[in-house]
């Protein structure tokens, strides 16, 4: 069974308040999923293999360490993912980056996919899949789908905020992938929101409502 990992890093737990409070604006709250991201970018990819070089310094030559393994793509899940691609792209640059589009049916919960865009490697990269709400996790587990579909073969799965109903379901439909999270909430409410939450992800993102 995939793992569930919580990244309780003091700054992202305290960025994570902000972006929480409903008086947060979108200037604001955009700039702060950016800061989480690039935080949450830092603690997923610790297990990145390294390999050894040779290198010259202005003094000497030495051996010393670069990112070896597969090459990285970000997928995030429109809209939302979109807010966090920037600021792990600051850590990871060479990241590909695939676009799955899908909304929630608002009525049925159930995801609607309208738009699918992929780097042409993907079976060879380390994929992480990106959306700050695991909700009931129909989002979730329908890109991490639509991958598989197309070829993925190695994916994390990246959320700022997850309900307890969410990680049991994505975990039912994709057993093996580990989840990354900021933090887990306490349950969905009647219309599928996240309580506590941060509100529609997308909305306050962008601005629309
Ligand atoms: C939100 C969020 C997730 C999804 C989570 O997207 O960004 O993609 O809901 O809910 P789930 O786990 O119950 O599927 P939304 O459908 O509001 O679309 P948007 O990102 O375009 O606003
Ligand atoms: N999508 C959101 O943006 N927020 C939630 O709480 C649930 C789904």
């Amino acid at each position: 069974m995939g793992k569930v990992y919580v990244l309780d890093h003091p700054l992202i737990q305290h960025k994570l308040s902000y972006i929480r409070d409903k008086r947060t604006g979108t200037k604001e709250f955009r700039e702060l999923v950016d800061e989480v991201a690039m935080l949450m970018a830092y603690e997923i990819t610790r297990d990145m293999p390294l390999k050894e070089i040779e290198i010259e310094t202005p003094v000497t030559t030495c051996k010393t360490k670069v990112i070896a393994g597969k090459k990285v793509g970000l997928v995030p899940i429109l809209r939302a993912g979109l807010g966090m691609v920037d600021g792990m792209r600051k850590l990871i640059p060479a990241a590909k980056v695939g676009h799955v589009g899908l909304y929630r049916d608002p009525e049925t919960l159930e995801p609607v996919e309208y738009y699918v865009k992929l780097p042409t490697d993907i079976n060879e990269r380390e994929l992480i899949v990106i959306d700050p709400m695991l909700a009931t996790g129909g989002s979730a587990a329908a890109a991490v789908t639509a991958l598989k579909n197309r070829g993925a073969q190695n994916m994390k799965l990246m959320c700022l905020i997850a309900a307890p109903e969410g990680i049991e379901k994505f975990q039912q439909i994709h057993p093996e992938i580990d989840i990354y999270v900021a933090a887990v909430d306490e349950k969905l409410d009647d219309h599928g929101y996240i309580v506590p939450g941060l509100g529609d992800a997308g909305d306050r993102l962008f601005g629309t409502k």
